[in-house]
């Protein structure tokens, strides 16, 4: 983005790690276009952040959606410049044999699939306007392994897929970077919780002793989509709290 201030999408962005990526960048004067399967969030977040803000609905795994998405967006908001896909949805726990393919391929298709369409649509047309910024969203079990299978596989799929995606368009101005948050306090999280799983252990594990807060990743989301980070593509920023580091990581079968 040579403009620090255009306007971002940002799938995932009624809630979490998005909805705190959003107020930042209408906070710091630009504009957010929210894209979310959730339609009553997106619509009350568009509405508080006001004229800078727009929301529409659209399924990240459904093409036709995502361009209708954009096309809504593009007609209400400054020229888009900028991208984050943060939409996913929380892993399931089990050993492999007890795991449905069913399931496995619902987690793939959520982050892989999802992020290849949302960067084939949106990156498409940062090119054809000189460029911008896209920042992905892995995960710590991208790098580290863990019995959330579908969820990892998808995840190291984005990673990879981010840097075939920094190379593919290095020369054309736009840049494609990721981050890898560690465990985040979001509703994703909490969901997770209420379900039964004790995440205590994390807490215990990570070296800073506490959960990444939304506001710490849109930062650096901030930054990475910002002219400071005119040099960054196909890296991968850690924002963990330190867990991913040797001695911050439980043991495989002592994830929760
Ligand atoms: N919270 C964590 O600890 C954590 C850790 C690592 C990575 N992540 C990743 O960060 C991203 C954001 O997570 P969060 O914690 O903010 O979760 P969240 O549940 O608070 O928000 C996720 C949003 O994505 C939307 N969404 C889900 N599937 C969608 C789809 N197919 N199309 C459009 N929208 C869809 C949901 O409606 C929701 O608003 C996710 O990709 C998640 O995998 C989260």
């Amino acid at each position: 983005m040579d403009n620090p201030m255009p306007t971002v999408l940002v799938t995932g962005g009624a809630s979490g790690i998005g909805a705190a990526i959003c107020r930042l960048i209408v906070e710091r004067g630009g504009s957010a276009g929210i894209i979310d399967l959730d339609e009553d969030k997106g619509t009350a977040l568009a509405n508080e952040l006001g004229e800078n803000a727009g929301f529409a609905r659209a399924d990240i795994c459904d093409e036709t959606q995502l361009t209708d998405a954009y096309e809504k967006l593009e007609g209400s908001l400054p020229p888009i410049g900028g991208l984050v896909t943060c939409a996913g949805v929380s892993p399931t726990r089990l050993p492999i044999e007890d795991y449905p393919l069913e399931e496995f391929r619902r987690l793939l298709d959520n982050h892989a699939s999802g992020t290849f369409l949302t960067c084939k649509v949106v990156g498409s047309k940062l090119t054809a306007r000189g460029g911008g910024a896209i920042v992905t969203i892995s995960s710590a079990l991208s790098v580290r392994p863990g019995p959330m299978l579908g969820y990892g596989a998808g995840k190291a799929a984005v990673l990879n897929l981010t840097q075939s995606l920094a190379v593919h368009w290095g020369k054309q101005s736009l840049r494609v970077n990721t981050i890898v948050p560690g465990w985040v306090d979001t509703p994703f999280i909490r969901r997770q919780e209420e379900a039964g799983r004790d995440l205590s252990p994390i807490r215990g594990v990570t070296p800073m002793g506490r959960l990444v807060k939304p506001e710490e990743v849109a930062e650096v989301a901030w930054f990475l989509l910002s002219p400071a980070a005119s040099a960054m593509t196909g890296a991968a920023v850690v924002v963990d709290c330190g867990v991913t580091l040797g001695g911050g990581w439980l043991p495989y079968g002592e994830l929760p």
